[in-house]
């Protein structure tokens, strides 16, 4: 059995642990968008608090599939990170961004191994979005 194939259970498990990072990132940006500060980073507020509302769709999306697929989806939160800097705050987003982006598209792969394509779909328009935010982040800090 390679890394992909997981019983459908297990792969509940798994987008329930991407839900519960979801709830992470729109809180997260949330309050990074309200604290951001500095001339540098004036445009990039707005940009934090369209990537939170992006979140949130994420977390929705999530918790649809979940259910179709039979689970429940999660409440729980994952961990939330903060900072007084704002270099370090869209650090700490951009860490967040390229996580997901390596958890969806691990995922993409466990869903069409259990020919579950159109999560897959979902999952894949979910890792457009993700990668977006990764880029804007990077603009951002000039990477
Ligand atoms: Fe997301
Ligand atoms: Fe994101």
């Amino acid at each position: 059995m390679s890394e992909e194939e997981i019983e459908l259970e297990e792969f509940i498990e798994k987008l329930n642990y991407d839900l519960e990072w979801e709830y992470a990132a729109a809180i997260q940006y949330i309050q990074h968008q309200s604290v951001l500060s500095g001339a540098a980073f004036d445009n990039i507020g707005d940009e934090l608090a369209l990537h939170a509302e992006e979140e949130l769709q994420h977390a929705i999306q999530l918790a649809d599939q979940i259910d179709y697929l039979g689970g429940t989806p999660s409440v729980d939160v994952q961990e939330i990170k903060i900072s007084e800097d704002a270099e370090k705050m869209l650090e700490q987003d951009l860490a967040g961004e390229r996580d997901a982006i390596e958890r969806y598209k691990k995922r993409i792969r466990q869903a069409e191994a259990l020919d579950e394509y159109a999560t897959a779909e979902i999952l894949k328009q979910i890792l457009i979005t993700e990668q977006e935010h990764e880029m804007d982040l990077m603009d951002a800090l000039d990477l």
